[in-house]
């Protein structure tokens, strides 16, 4: 193993940090070591090191977050994404103000005490539309958190939404790098713009999270360390991450998916670079290896999203090709997701699980 790669990691372990030029120089070594033996021993070590700092923080604790996918209606056209506007295979489905409240109590019911409401960036879904939903998912469930994470909008908007009692909102940054970012989308969307709305975020006090897809077109070694630059340097409380993952009707259809070797990988350098963030182990993950979850977990990850949403429209809502939509995927099976993490020594637990900042 490189005594190199051995040092770095050691470094980052101990500092929480490294220089650019040494991200750059660790992502390297893990590459070139992933692409000749998969998942090798610096990859190991690394993973170690992340389980160990993310005990530091939060034992052996997993967090659940009820998902519910609120509309695949999106005025977005993101190349690599199945929802976006010019897939016209797509079957569109926006659920009702008390679709959506159901979710929750059968979320509640089950032991969910976060609801995660996502859609794509849907016109109906607008200010008044979501306060009122924001306000009575607090009012029927006090005490729960609700992330949302519905892409672009406005610092005015952001800010209504928190006031009706929202928490943490998610928007992955996607890439760190403007000209990576252009081409993953359309002219009509901007860099600037994305990274405006995390800044906004943060200052109007929601728990933010940014994040990536590992291995999407184009991704080169110094993107992802402009990513980690990123993120060591915006602190996120949430950072969301998993592989790239073709869409059929999309222009990315051909390309190659991104690997669980190099999501595992990246999981560990953030667990190591912000050793308090919220990190799940995504459904994009499970859906390219059977264990990719738990794989994720124990390389440094700290939470899973089950999905709450209504059966019916679950396969609708068809990021990139086969997306997890039963079993381990759906709430239902949470005592199933809880014997799979117990398998390998770790706890599910029901609560808020804020992040644990000091
Ligand atoms: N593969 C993997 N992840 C994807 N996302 C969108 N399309 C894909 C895909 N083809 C991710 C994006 C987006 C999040 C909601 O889903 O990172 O921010």
């Amino acid at each position: 193993m490189s005594s190199r790669g051995q040092d770095l990691i050691r470094q980052l372990a101990e500092d929480h940090t490294l220089s650019s030029g040494e991200l750059l120089e660790l992502l390297l070594l893990l590459e070139e070591e992933r692409m000749t033996e998969g998942r090798g021993p610096l990859a190991v070590l690394l993973g170690e090191e992340a389980d160990a700092v993310r005990r530091q923080y939060y034992g052996n604790k997993v967090y659940v977050r009820g998902l519910i996918e609120v509309s695949n209606y999106c005025r977005n056209d993101c190349f690599y994404c199945g929802i976006r506007r010019n897939n016209r295979d797509c079957e569109r489905y926006r659920l009702t103000e008390e679709e959506i409240l159901e979710c929750c109590r059968e979320g509640y019911e089950l032991g969910f005490r976060t609801f995660v409401l996502q859609g794509g960036e849907d016109w109906n879904f607008n200010d008044s539309a979501l306060y009122n939903i924001i306000r009575r998912i607090k009012v029927n469930h006090p005490g729960c958190a609700v992330t949302l994470s519905f892409g672009e909008r406005s610092e005015e908007s952001y800010a209504a939404l928190k006031a009706a009692g929202a928490d943490r909102y998610l928007l992955r940054h996607e890439t760190a790098t403007k000209t990576h970012y252009e081409k993953l989308h359309p002219r009509a969307m901007s860099f600037d713009n994305r990274m405006h709305c995390l800044r906004v975020l943060k200052k109007l006090g929601y728990q933010t999270g940014c994040g990536i897809m590992v291995g999407s077109p184009g991704q080169t070694p110094e993107n992802l360390m402009r990513d980690l630059e990123f993120i060591r340097d915006f602190r996120p409380e949430m950072c969301g991450i998993g592989p790239f993952i073709p869409h059929h009707a999309t222009p990315f259809a051909d390309q190659r998916a991104g690997t669980l070797e190099q999501t595992l990988y990246l999981l560990s350098m953030i667990r190591l670079l912000v050793p308090d963030v919220l990190l799940p182990a995504t459904t994009a993950l499970g859906t390219i290896h059977p264990r990719g979850r738990e794989l994720g977990i124990q390389a440094g990850a700290n939470v899973v999203m089950p999905n709450l949403s209504p059966d019916g429209v679950r396969k609708k809502y068809e990021l990139y090709n086969n997306k997890l939509s039963t079993g381990q995927e759906s709430a239902q099976c949470l005592a199933d997701l809880k014997a799979r993490m117990a398998a390998i020594g770790y706890e599910v637990v029901t609560d808020r699980g804020d992040v644990n900042r000091r």
